[in-house]
């Protein structure tokens, strides 16, 4: 995600912005901007601008920070009001005219922002219309030219009700932070749905994304609600509700350190991005999926081109191809097209047969698995349509395919896959609804009924979540295990893949993940009181048979932990332990029940002492055969 950081007071600001961007590095981005109030006489230095002529100065560059410090270097650019940003690609390329921050048609005034703006592409026109001149790709570039239109227009120049205002007009999500050469004492932000903090010092007041970007400044920390909005100056915050009515709100002191506030007090990145994945996923839905309607242009298909699909390849490797798997199974179901489901390293030495009329679906969170872009390439060859489902703007898959859909579930840091996962499950039921619809293959009270429940998934996720203790104490009490069988049918069975993977990634123990049906042809033999069997098993139309698959394994004396829908009492009594689903439509059932699996194996790495964010011999982005 991107990073936010922004100071006013009586120091000289450039250096606390770009020390406070290097905090935010480990998050991941980009490319990074600066802007700084410069006044037009000395008077700045006593800390006084009153009557003083100011204008904003921008400098931002794509790639690291080094290169933004490079391109400062021997500018002597600084004053004592500024704001900073780090760019995680959403909307738009990493280079620099889609870094921020971002201006008005003046220049006057100047943004930085962190989130997705659903409705930008509407707003971008209305004001177009009215003679604004846009320079970047991106959604946020819409907000300076709003908080512009509304102070020329409708606020009588004031600021901060031309951000309440925006807040109104705006659907989606952000922290937004706002400096205006016509209001130079202040600082304005406002917030829905991402992070916003406000330090205090006797020196001068900050906004950011978060605490490392500050916490060498000050301790003391206000939490922005969302669709409030802020004032700040260099001795004094207020906040608003969106109305303009005051809200009253005590400092907080935290005693973090710098490491634990970058993973936000979490133990672990893998931890705190497990916790993260209502968010990822509810951004990820993002403007695809608003009330009752599903917008997906990104697929690049026509109704015709979608109609004539004889078959749909994917392609993807290790976390990423469990959600492959996924996706066959709710493609088939619902829009009816047969589906095929390849690892990239076997899929680019079979001699695969495909042509133009054969949709090539390639899955890579990093976007630079090179067993997945040789794929992609081999499929291009053959003629075939290319669809990226990465989670890294302008990542190589990005650039190699015919269209690309991005997940939105922010930088993920811990070596295995979890939040980029989840997002990658929402992907895959999105376009199995949007096929399903082109070809007319879903009656219209299913199409809502889904529509309906992936809108509630993101709170039925943070349920689980809400429970962790209960699975790490499942955890505490099984690790000592050196055999742990994941199993699950149909939906359930990708699932048992992953959660045996995740396992055996950070736990280093020997973990299986089958198809429940399975058992009897072999893996049944390994079941003794030495082996967990984790079954995967909701209230679904395999429900009965995946039931007797248990009772297989316990009557062999295996030690049996159950995923259930909340409600189920059969299944306790033939498992040790019980962890309940909250209940969803079967297809569902997969985004809810690898929340735990990933919990689990954590839990368990962490009893054995594991370095779960690097985990042994293995890397985020594997860029060799
Ligand atoms: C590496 C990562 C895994 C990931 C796999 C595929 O092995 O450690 O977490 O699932 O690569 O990566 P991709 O970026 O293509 O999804």
């Amino acid at each position: 995600m991107c990073g936010i950081v922004a100071y006013i007071g009586n120091r000289q600001c450039r250096k606390i912005l770009l020390d406070g961007l290097k905090r935010l590095e480990y998050r991941g981005y980009d490319s990074a901007g600066i802007g700084i109030l410069v006044h037009d006489n000395a008077m700045q230095t006593s800390g006084s601008n009153n009557g003083s002529k100011a204008a904003i100065s921008i400098v931002k560059e794509a790639g690291k920070i080094s290169e933004l410090e490079a391109k400062l270097d021997g500018n002597g650019l600084d004053g004592t009001t500024g704001i900073g940003h780090t760019r995680w690609a959403t909307h738009g390329v990493p280079n620099q005219a889609n870094s921020h921050p971002h201006t008005d048609c003046s220049g006057e005034i100047a943004v930085v922002h962190n989130g997705i703006i659903e409705n930008y592409a509407e707003i971008k026109e209305d004001l177009s219309a009215k003679g604004h001149i846009f320079l970047s790709e991106t959604d946020t570039e819409v907000l300076p030219h709003l908080l512009e239109d509304y102070m020329k227009n409708e606020t009588g120049g004031d600021l901060l009700i031309a951000m309440q205002k925006l807040l109104r007009k705006i659907r989606g999500s952000g922290a937004i932070v706002v400096m205006s050469a016509s209001s130079q004492d202040e600082l304005i932000a406002g917030r829905i749905a991402s992070p916003l903090i406000v330090g205090i010092s006797k020196e001068g007041n900050f906004f950011a994304s978060d605490m490392p970007a500050v916490l060498e400044h000050t301790h003391n920390f206000i939490v922005i609600n969302d669709f409030e909005t802020v004032r700040i100056t260099k001795d004094s915050v207020e906040i608003y509700d969106i109305d303009g009515n005051t809200l009253h709100r005590e400092p907080f002191k935290v005693n973090w350190s710098m490491e634990s506030a970058e993973k936000s007090g979490y133990e672990d990145f893998m931890l705190k991005e497990m916790f993260e994945q209502p968010y990822g996923i509810r951004e990820t839905m993002r403007g695809r999926l608003s009330g009752s309607e599903l917008n997906f242009d990104e697929i690049n298909l026509s109704d015709t081109q979608i109609k004539k699909l004889k078959k749909i390849q994917i392609i993807a490797c290790g976390t990423s191809y469990h959600a492959a798997l996924t996706g066959k199974l709710i493609i088939e179901k619902w829009a009816k097209i047969p589906v095929e489901v390849d690892i990239g390293s076997e899929y680019r030495y079979r001699d695969p047969i495909i042509d133009e009329n054969v949709l090539f679906i390639a899955i890579t969170q990093s976007g630079e698995t090179i067993d997945t872009l040789a794929a992609i390439k081999e499929a291009r060859l053959k003629g075939a349509k290319v669809l990226a489902i990465t989670n890294i703007v302008g990542s190589t898959a990005a650039r190699e395919s015919d269209s690309v859909v991005y997940t939105h579930a922010g930088p993920e840091i811990g070596v295995c896959a979890t939040k980029t996962f989840t997002a990658q499950l929402m992907v895959m039921y999105l376009i199995g609804l949007y096929l399903a619809r082109a070809r007319g293959a879903m009656d219209n009270s299913m199409f809502s009924k889904i529509l309906n429940e992936l809108d509630i998934i993101p709170n039925k996720v943070q349920k689980i979540l809400n429970n962790a203790p209960k699975i790490k104490r499942i955890a505490d009490e099984t690790y000592r295990y050196t055999c742990f069988l994941f199993l699950g049918r149909i939906f359930g069975f990708p699932m048992a893949l992953e959660g045996a993977l995740k396992l055996k990634e950070i736990s280093y123990i020997h973990a299986e993940g089958y198809a429940a049906g399975e058992m009897k042809h072999g893996p049944i033999a390994l079941t003794d009181t030495k082996t967990v069997v984790v079954g995967v098993i909701p209230r679904d139309h395999v429900y009965e048979k995946m039931l007797s698959n248990l009772q297989e394994v316990k009557a062999r004396h295996a030690r049996l932990f159950a995923l259930v829908t909340e409600g189920d009492s059969n299944t306790g009594k033939y498992a040790d332990y019980i962890f309940e689903l909250p209940n969803t439509i079967e297809e569902l059932y997969g985004i809810l029940a690898v929340v735990p699996l990933q919990l689990y194996a954590y839990y368990i790495a962490k009893n054995h002492g594991r370095n779960v964010d690097q985990p042994r011999n293995l890397a985020k982005s594997v860029t060799v055969e």
